[in-house]
C-alpha cells in the first residue's frame, strides 16, 4: 500500500500522515524534509532565499523519484508539488492519491498559528492566488478528496482508511 497525501499548505499533511502510518502500519516519507536533507540547508525557507524556488521543485523531483518503487508507505508532500507533472507522475505510481481539502479561511488559520510561516506564505493575497491556480490540479490528480474543515485528525484518519481498505 502506498498512500500519497496532497493539498495546500496547513491542510494537515504531516499530521494526517504520522497517524496513518501509526494505525495502518505504513513507514512515513516526509518530502519536504528529504528535500531539506539533500539541499544541506538549514530551512525550507533558507533553501528558497538563497537557491531559489526552482531548485526547490528540483530537489523535490530527485526525492520523488527516490521514492517512487516504495510500498508500504504514506508519504505526506509539500503542497507545490502539483504543479510539476514529472513528479506527480513518480508520486502516482501504484499509489493512491488523497487529498486533503480545505478552505481557504482554515488554511489560512493554520498557517498563521505557525511560528515560521512557509516561504510562499508570507502575503496573504498570493497564497490566495495560488490556492485558487492549485485547486483544480489537486482535484485533478486525486483518487479520492477528504474535506478536512471542521473535523477532527481521528475523523478524517477514520475516512480515509474506510476509502482505502
Ligand atoms: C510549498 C509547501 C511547503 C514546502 C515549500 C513549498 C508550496 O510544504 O514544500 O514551502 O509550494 O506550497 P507544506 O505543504 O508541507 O507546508
Amino acid at each position: 500500500m502506498k498512500i500519497v497525501l496532497i493539498g495546500f499548505m496547513g491542510a494537515g499533511k504531516t499530521t494526517v500522515a504520522k497517524i496513518l502510518s501509526y494505525k495502518l502500519n505504513l513507514e512515513i516519507i516526509d518530502m519536504d524534509n528529504l528535500a531539506l536533507k539533500k539541499s544541506r540547508r538549514l530551512s525550507i525557507n533558507e533553501i528558497f532565499q538563497k537557491d531559489g524556488e526552482a531548485k526547490f521543485r528540483e530537489l523535490e523531483l530527485e526525492v520523488a523519484k527516490g521514492i517512487s518503487n516504495k510500498d508500504k508507505v504514506v508519504i505526506s508532500t509539500g503542497g507545490g508539488v502539483v504543479m510539476n507533472a514529472n513528479i506527480m507522475n513518480y508520486l502516482k505510481q501504484e499509489g493512491s492519491v488523497v487529498y486533503l481539502k480545505a478552505g481557504f479561511d482554515k488554511i489560512k488559520e493554520r498557517v498563521m498559528l505557525k511560528k515560521v510561516r512557509p516561504p510562499l506564505f508570507v502575503n496573504i493575497e498570493s497564497a490566495k492566488k495560488l490556492f485558487d491556480i492549485r485547486q483544480p490540479l489537486y482535484e485533478k490528480y486525486a483518487d479520492i478528496t477528504i474535506e478536512t474543515d471542521n473535523r477532527n485528525v481521528d475523523d478524517i484518519v477514520e475516512e480515509v482508511t474506510k476509502k482505502l481498505t
